[in-house]
């Protein structure tokens, strides 16, 4: 279980988030959407200790994460996978070397583990072949699909964070993408490895998420499910809605 309890932050007088409240098990399949600048990243990046809010709790299995020590917070953030925004892989290593990363980095594998490990993770997000290639060989699609795969090499997620992973690609390869964060959230309820995914494009979350949540000047102004959604009176929500409708060709 993931908890954040009356999160505030604030750069300067800007406040990021205010008294953000919210709970979600690790199986759950979630969309994190709203404008640009509305906190997405910063919750995910609280959400891994990588940003401490200015008051408030993050409970991660119970545990308040907003105190732990760098040493302790790796615990946590093995319990996740994340794919971030900018998603940059080095553009100095190829394919093998920067899903590689990590493992050398945080693992004692040997070579013939660490190349057994990346040819599998290859094979299942569909890129084997450009094992040897480097990122500025790779379209956009297939460098999200490095980056997923480097997220995963050094750790088994109990929940994937996927920091806008469908922005800037073609529909078709966004619908691959989306394909993918369905497949890897494998399982059953309570043991599946659910999701959280952060997108301004509610087509996209619509075709991976159960549960929406919309992020609004700091605040969560939406929690629910798309017949909850679909709902709403909230115009700037309806304006999302209707790019459903438009997108799945029914007015
Ligand atoms: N390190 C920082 N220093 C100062 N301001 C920051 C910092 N990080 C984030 N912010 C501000 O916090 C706000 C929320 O940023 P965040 O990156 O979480 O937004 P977002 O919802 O992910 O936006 P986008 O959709 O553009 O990715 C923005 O106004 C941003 O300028
Ligand atoms: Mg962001």
């Amino acid at each position: 279980m993931i908890e954040f309890k009356n999160v505030m932050l604030s750069y300067g007088d800007h406040v990021v988030l205010d008294r953000v409240c919210f709970r979600c098990a690790f199986h759950e399949k979630i969309a994190v959407l709203g404008g640009s600048g509305g906190g997405k990243t910063t919750i995910l990046k609280l959400m891994l200790g990588l940003v401490k809010p200015d008051s408030g709790q993050i409970l991660v299995d119970d545990q308040d994460i907003t105190v732990m020590s760098e040493s302790e917070l790796r615990d946590v953030r093995m319990k996740f996978s994340i794919v971030f925004q900018e998603g940059a892989l080095f553009d100095s290593m190829n394919v093998k070397e920067n899903v590689a990363f990590s493992l050398r980095e945080f693992t004692k594998s040997t070579e013939e583990e660490i190349d057994k490990r990346v040819r599998d993770l290859l094979k299942i997000l569909k890129i084997e072949d450009a094992i040897d290639l480097m990122p500025e060989e790779l379209s956009g699609g297939m460098q999200r699909r490095v980056a997923i795969a480097r997220s995963l090499a050094a750790c088994e997620p109990r929940m994937m964070l996927y920091d806008e992973a469908t922005t800037g690609l073609d529909p078709l390869t966004a619908d691959n993408i989306c394909n993918l964060v369905n497949e890897l959230s494998r399982g059953e309820p309570p043991g599946r490895v659910g999701f959280i995914i952060v997108t301004h494009k509610v087509t996209d979350a619509a075709k991976v998420a159960e549960r929406y949540i919309f992020i609004r000047n700091g605040n969560i102004i939406f929690d629910g499910n798309i017949e909850e959604l679909k709902k709403t009176k909230d115009t700037l929500l309806r304006k999302f809605i209707n790019e459903l409708y438009i997108s799945h060709g029914s007015a």
